[in-house]
């Protein structure tokens, strides 16, 4: 386990918090997350690059878990966000973040997108050049100059899945380098606009440090073309960071040190060599927010077919990863842990099901696990990242509650979802009344 989670007199504790007792306060399924863990995340990813380097900033990811609290922690921070939409740019705003560490990215903006960003003051990466020619317009008629990066397109193969290798040449994302340069050159000759930044984004879940090293010396040798054109490069983004050890017994563990000496010699060179001093950001959001957060559910009934099921009140509509990416997260049964339940008589194969009516809607296959009754409650871990923030109402099921522990404090930071949430937006048709 992380230091955060623990076992005591046979229950898992989240911090100070028996995970049982905030279960039945606050019902289930529920997100428990560790305040104090996020701030040790940030802190050791902070410190090993700026051990290295004095112009760091990250750009926390907010896609990862978007909720208030957990944006004004890194607002607190001083922590800025790469945001996707314009809901994520609200929140991070809402939160207090300095709007000059704020990005706006992605691949397809609406025009109402673009004019928010120029209205907030954000920086946008642009992902095309018809993006560019929109922004332009849009600045001329606001008669304000928009500073922009480009998402560099590095090719690369990384080892992570398909769906969230982001950088391949392939994939939808950013532009080639045999077409960046031009790209920085129409910025440069385009009306009200300014390019003063390089972006990219290899994928996600990465646990080796050699790709960002691979990337730095892509983004490194576009700094170096697009210098050369005159443009002025105040920051390069590296994009997102180190993924984590969900197979917490034999996943390589790589730390942000490792990433920091991989990565800031190779920038720090690249720099030197061009004459340049731009600073350095990095936008992660799994390694900084995964293993803050566990996912608690309650048994509901177990059934005995050609194998055993544990059924559970938390499905893919809540922790969309194991049916989407296949991904592993280890379960651990809350209030059977510890010496007592460790002896393989007292344990059984078992396998974790949601309430969703797809045969995909699996939790954890197949795991060695204490026997487990109705009414027990499962804590799945390491679901801080891309959990809440990628669930859903199907089959018509509320979104669960969030709750936030902090030393001795726990508290609510979003309430449970009632039918009535899922109703409200439902409108009577004028011909069906
Ligand atoms: N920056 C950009 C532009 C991104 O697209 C992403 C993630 C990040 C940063 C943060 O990457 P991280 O540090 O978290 O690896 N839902 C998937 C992950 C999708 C990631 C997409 N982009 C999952 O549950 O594994």
């Amino acid at each position: 386990y992380p230091p955060h989670i623990s076992e005591k007199d046979g229950h898992l504790y989240i911090g100070e918090h028996d995970t049982n007792v905030l279960a039945e306060k606050y019902g289930t399924p529920l997100y428990v997350t560790d305040e104090q863990r996020i701030r040790d995340n940030y802190q050791s990813y902070y410190d090993a690059l700026k051990g290295y380097y004095d112009k760091v900033q990250v750009l926390y990811a907010a896609k990862a878990n978007g909720n208030l609290a957990v944006m004004k922690i890194f607002a607190s921070l001083g922590a800025g966000a790469d945001i996707f939409s314009a809901g994520e740019l609200h929140l991070a705003l809402a939160a207090g973040m300095n709007p000059d560490y704020l990005l706006y990215n992605g691949s397809s903006k609406t025009t109402e997108d673009l004019s928010l960003a120029l209205e907030k003051k954000i920086r946008v990466s642009l992902d095309s050049v018809d993006e560019l020619r929109q922004l332009s317009a849009i600045a001329q008629d606001a008669g304000v100059t928009a500073e922009v990066s480009f998402r560099v397109n590095p090719a690369m193969e990384v080892p992570t899945h398909p769906k969230i290798a982001t950088g391949l040449a392939t994939s939808k994302f950013g532009i080639h380098a045999g077409e960046i340069v031009s790209a920085y050159q129409a910025a440069m000759d385009a009306e009200n606009i300014l390019p003063v930044g390089i972006h990219c984004h290899i994928g996600s879940q990465i646990l080796e440090v050699a790709p960002f090293a691979k990337e730095a010396e892509v983004l490194i040798s576009v700094a170096s073309e697009i210098t050369d054109i005159g443009v002025k490069l105040r920051f390069m983004d590296v994009g997102g960071g180190l993924g984590i050890p969900y197979h917490h017994d034999t996943d390589p563990v790589p730390t942000p040190a490792e990433y920091a000496d991989a990565v800031m010699p190779v920038f720090l060179d690249g720099i030197n060599s061009i004459g340049i001093k731009p600073e350095f950001w990095v936008e992660p959001g799994r390694f900084l927010m995964a293993d803050s957060t566990v996912l608690l559910t309650r048994v509901n009934s177990v059934k005995q077919s050609h194998k055993k099921f544990v059924n559970v009140d938390a499905g893919f509509n809540l922790l969309a990863r194991p049916a989407m990416y296949d991904s592993y997260h280890e379960v651990v049964v809350a209030n059977k842990t510890g010496p007592d339940y460790a002896d393989d008589a007292k344990r059984d194969v078992m396998t974790v099901t949601g309430p969703i009516c797809e045969t995909g809607d699996i939790l954890a296959h197949d795991r060695l696990l204490p026997a487990v009754e109705s009414g027990d409650l499962i804590a799945v871990l390491d679901t801080g990242a891309y959990g809440f923030s990628m669930s859903s109402q199907y089959n018509s099921r509320p979104r669960c509650a969030e709750v936030m522990v902090n030393g001795s404090q726990e508290g609510l930071m979003r309430r449970r979802e009632s039918i009535i949430d899922i109703k409200q937006t439902m409108k009577d048709l004028p011909w069906q009344k």
